[in-house]
């Protein structure tokens, strides 16, 4: 499904130029459960804003189900990372004076959310454990809590794919599994293709699709089991 060809990021800091990822070419399986593994600085998070279309490689090219980034249009890209990609990052991104329902709805409240939405929201609030806390706060919210809402917002446009990165980063260890879990339940469910960012070997099993980085550049991955 995603299919990384030689891709070379260079990021310029004033004078300096910083490779962050030197010729990297691999495949996420689609409806797949994939880690980025690597240790800080390696080039992850590039890696998966390249991926989201967030950012663009100095050379190479991704593929998506055979199209390539490079070659979209503008509108075609804006379309790509507004209805095709879910995006969640570590630190919530979520907006203090709204309550959990219009953190969903966040993408659609400029234009006017439709009740139709709104009731999608309060269900995928629900589905995440979040049905008592719909007029809660971001200040009112636990992490693990707020993560719940940032990835129920990700639900809301049924994506292809769900970016996550470092999605736990910033929880405690019973929070980092239960983030985990409900992201494993989106690829199982919905046959989201699911990537995830992360430092920590412990949150691999057997059947997740593993991409090995350093330095940036790639070790071996494993094979989907
Ligand atoms: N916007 C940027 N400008 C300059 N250097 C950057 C930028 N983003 C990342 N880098 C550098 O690129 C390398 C890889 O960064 P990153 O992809 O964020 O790694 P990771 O997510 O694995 O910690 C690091 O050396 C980092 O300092
Ligand atoms: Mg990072």
């Amino acid at each position: 499904m995603i299919d990384v060809r030689q891709v070379t990021k260079i990021h310029v800091r004033g004078q300096t130029q910083v490779y962050a990822l030197r010729e990297v070419s691999c495949q996420i399986p689609a409806g797949s459960f994939s880690f980025i593994l690597g240790p800080s600085g390696s080039g992850k998070s590039t890696l998966l804003y390249l991926m989201g279309c967030l950012d663009e490689p100095t050379s190479g090219d991704i593929l998506v189900n055979g199209k390539s980034l490079k070659a979209m249009s503008i509108p075609e890209k804006d379309a790509y990372r507004r209805h095709d990609v879910g995006f969640i990052f570590q630190s919530f991104n979520l907006l203090a004076n709204l309550d959990a329902v219009d953190n969903v709805l966040v993408p659609y409240l400029a234009r006017g959310a439709t009740a139709r939405q709104r009731q999608e929201a309060i269900e995928l609030l629900q589905r995440v454990g979040l049905q008592d806390r719909l007029d809660h706060r971001p200040s009112q919210l636990s992490g693990g809590e707020q993560q719940r809402v940032a990835i129920a917002r990700a639900l809301l446009k049924k994506p292809k794919l769900i970016l996550a990165d470092e999605p736990t980063g910033e929880l405690d260890t019973t929070n980092s599994a239960q983030i985990l879990e409900l992201l494993r339940e989106c690829c199982r469910e919905a046959q989201t293709t699911v990537v995830v960012v992360t430092h920590e070997q412990e949150h691999v099993r057997d059947t997740d699709y593993i991409v090995r980085i350093r330095d940036g550049k790639l070790g071996v991955p494993s094979p989907v089991v």
